[in-house]
């Protein structure tokens, strides 16, 4: 059975970026260290925007990723690991079972979240909030389609800053 989580790190208030090009500088080392434990122990293939892709394409060299794109007609494989998708021409439930790929983790950008959840795709949300407020930035969820109920299922603190890392279940 496949199982979908949506992975992210937000400032204090809900931005996952300050820009559109943010790299990715202000997550605690705390964050990052969860991060990859999660993705080495619990994931089985990473699903990430394009955009995410081409600015931090070194963060997931050690994971297998299915990078969503407009640019190709369905599936094509681009190296030993990654492949390029556009779901809206070809199955991705099918290709995750053939593959038998079952740990699902969504790790964005934003337009890759707001598509899996108007989708109903995500079973679980796991989410990094760092203790920064933004003066601007990307909001973590914009433009969905319905609300979304959760039930919390986990929190732990990460360091002495605070950051914390919330798990919900998606109702
Ligand atoms: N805080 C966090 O946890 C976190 C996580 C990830 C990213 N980020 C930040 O988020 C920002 C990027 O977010 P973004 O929304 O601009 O970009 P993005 O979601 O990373 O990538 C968007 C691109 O992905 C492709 N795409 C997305 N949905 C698709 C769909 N349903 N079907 C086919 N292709 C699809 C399209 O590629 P084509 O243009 O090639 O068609 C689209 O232009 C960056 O600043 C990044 O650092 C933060």
């Amino acid at each position: 059975m496949i199982k979908s989580t949506l992975v992210a790190v937000t400032s204090l208030g809900g931005h996952l970026a300050r820009c559109e090009n943010d790299e990715m500088a202000w997550p605690s080392k705390e964050d990052k260290a969860q991060l990859h434990e999660f993705l080495e122990k619990q994931t089985d293939i990473c699903i990430i925007g394009r955009k995410t892709y081409d600015l931090s394409s070194s963060a997931f060299e050690k994971y297998p990723c299915l990078i969503l794109t407009k640019s190709v007609d369905g599936l094509v494989k681009v190296s030993e690991k990654d492949w390029k998708m556009n779901p809206e021409k070809t199955s991705l439930r099918t290709f995750l079972e053939d593959h038998n790929f079952q740990k699902v983790s969504i790790l964005g950008g934003q337009e890759v979240y707001k598509y899996f959840l108007n989708e109903g795709f995500v079973d679980e949300l796991r989410l990094t909030i760092e203790p920064i407020i933004f003066n601007k930035g990307l909001p973590l969820f914009s433009e969905l389609n319905h609300d979304q109920s959760l039930q919390a299922i986990g929190h732990q603190t990460l360091n002495d800053e605070g950051a914390m890392l919330l798990r919900y279940k998606v109702l």
